[in-house]
């Protein structure tokens, strides 16, 4: 499959973000607005694996696409999955490197996710965090969709979409709404969520009120990402 034109403007929107986020705390932890988008996630997350019925994770074997530096895969660790049977790919050598460091025993590829280098069927759940949102193409993005489904056992695999909807501020994204995952995903049944306060709001918020944020973002008008639960239906 030859290169596309936007996988190389994505190389280089990375690099520009690594540059304009390097002395930023914007996705650290200790920044209370993403502690408390990521704990949400996390709730959020666990509650839709356990009643997906993929709880326990220690026998599953789980692939997440688009893995950057890794942190989506350490949070997997702390729920339970087996190191050995966890795998991460990313376009990007320096982020995959980067994970190394952290998840040494983590099999993680340098790979274009249109092409995972993976057996068919070979994952119980196959993830994918803010990935697709990254990628304007609409060719690439019905690439990347087709290669999950192809790696992931059927019937009773799992994908799990965690993904924006909208983001005006930034024209290197574009948002996907549930109508283009039902698309890139055919044939498979969906389960949508609408999660996590937009960070614009919980980074003024956050300040003030902890519990202002969560009952917030309970009314979900104000929700900015979708969570979704994608089942071949065979
Ligand atoms: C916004 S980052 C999210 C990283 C990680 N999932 C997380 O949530 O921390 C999107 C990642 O998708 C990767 N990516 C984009 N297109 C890809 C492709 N075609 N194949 C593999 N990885 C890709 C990028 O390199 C980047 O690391």
């Amino acid at each position: 499959m030859p290169d596309s034109p936007d996988l190389d403007r994505l190389r280089l929107e990375y690099e520009d973000r690594a540059r304009r986020f390097a002395a930023s705390d914007t996705y650290s932890l200790f920044n209370p607005a993403n502690l408390f988008t990521v704990q949400q996630r996390q709730r959020a997350v666990l509650k839709m694996l356990r009643r997906q019925g993929l709880y326990p994770l220690a026998e599953q074997f789980i692939l997440e696409l688009g893995c950057g530096r890794g942190g989506v895969l350490l949070e997997y660790l702390s729920y339970g999955a087996a190191p050995g049977r966890l795998y991460g790919t990313d376009l990007l050598p320096d982020r995959v490197s980067a994970a190394h460091q952290n998840l040494p025993q983590v099999a993680l590829t340098v790979a274009d996710g249109q092409q995972l280098p993976y057996a068919d069927g070979q994952f119980d759940l196959v993830v994918q965090y803010t990935v697709f949102t990254s990628v304007l193409d609409d060719g690439v993005k019905a690439n990347l969709a087709r290669d999950m489904l192809r790696v992931l056992r059927k019937p009773a695999g799992l994908i799990l979409w965690y993904d924006f909807w909208l983001n005006p501020t930034n024209p290197q994204t574009r948002g996907i709404r549930p109508a283009e995952v039902r698309r890139l995903f055919p044939n498979c049944r969906c389960d949508f969520q609408r999660i996590t306060l937009a960070p614009p709001i919980t980074r003024r918020l956050i300040k003030m009120s902890w519990l202002a944020c969560y009952l917030l973002e309970k009314v979900r008008a104000f929700n900015s990402h979708y969570l979704a639960a994608i089942r071949p239906i065979v």
